[in-house]
């Protein structure tokens, strides 16, 4: 779709999810959200970085409902031959969450460590309800056994780029979910 020449290797993106499917999703999601946190003053949404920086902007504008926005960042750290990673919060939230509503937004799940360890370090501060929404989920590729509490595609394990999510750093800002394809090799089998 687009020529890009920011990795060594050349390669190009295809469109897998169009920024309309992402849209007429999205709305589908704020409904499903917004009658599950009916009786909530006011939903505390944490969007986790850098990925999700471009779905909880959306999903936001769509939930129609009061809500105060917050930030989390999370690094995993291991490589594929290890079974467990550690995951590290690099910046915690600002606001406390203990007795409210919360949402979780996360752009992807993979192997499912960022999520599990971000949920749990959020619970061990007792909100009153905890639920999670992540737009994409490879579950092919999870080591630990995790489903969003919603989802907004399931994908198989290509390399998907776009819509928030990089690669090295860059095509965050592309308004659609695509797969990187090498111009030597064809779709490339890899993590997000
Ligand atoms: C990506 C993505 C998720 C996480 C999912 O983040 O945004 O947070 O990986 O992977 P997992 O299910 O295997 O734990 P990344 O660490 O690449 O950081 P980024 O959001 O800043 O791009």
């Amino acid at each position: 779709m687009q020529g890009v020449s920011m990795s060594q290797r050349p390669y190009h993106i295809d469109v897998m999810i169009s920024a309309k499917a992402i849209a007429a999703r999205i709305e589908d999601l704020a409904r499903l959200i917004r009658d599950e946190y009916k009786d909530t003053d006011k939903l505390v949404v944490v969007g986790l970085l850098r990925g999700s920086f471009v779905f909880i902007a959306d999903l936001v504008r769509e939930l129609e409902m009061n809500v105060e926005v917050d930030f989390l960042e999370a690094s995993s750290y291991g490589n594929a031959t290890e079974s467990s990673r550690e995951v590290k919060i690099l910046k915690d939230l600002r606001g406390a969450i203990e007795g409210r509503d919360v949402l979780v937004v996360e752009d992807i799940v993979d192997t499912g460590h960022t999520l599990t360890a971000v949920l749990e370090l959020l619970r061990s501060r007792h909100p009153r309800k905890l639920e999670t929404i992540a737009l994409l989920d490879k579950p092919a590729r999870r080591e630990v056994p995790l489903k969003a509490t919603w989802t907004g595609f399931e994908i198989p394990d290509a390399f998907v780029v776009g819509y928030g999510i990089d690669f090295a750093q860059a095509n965050r800002n592309l308004p659609y979910i695509g797969t990187v394809v090498f111009d030597d090799e064809g779709t490339a089998e890899a993590s997000a």
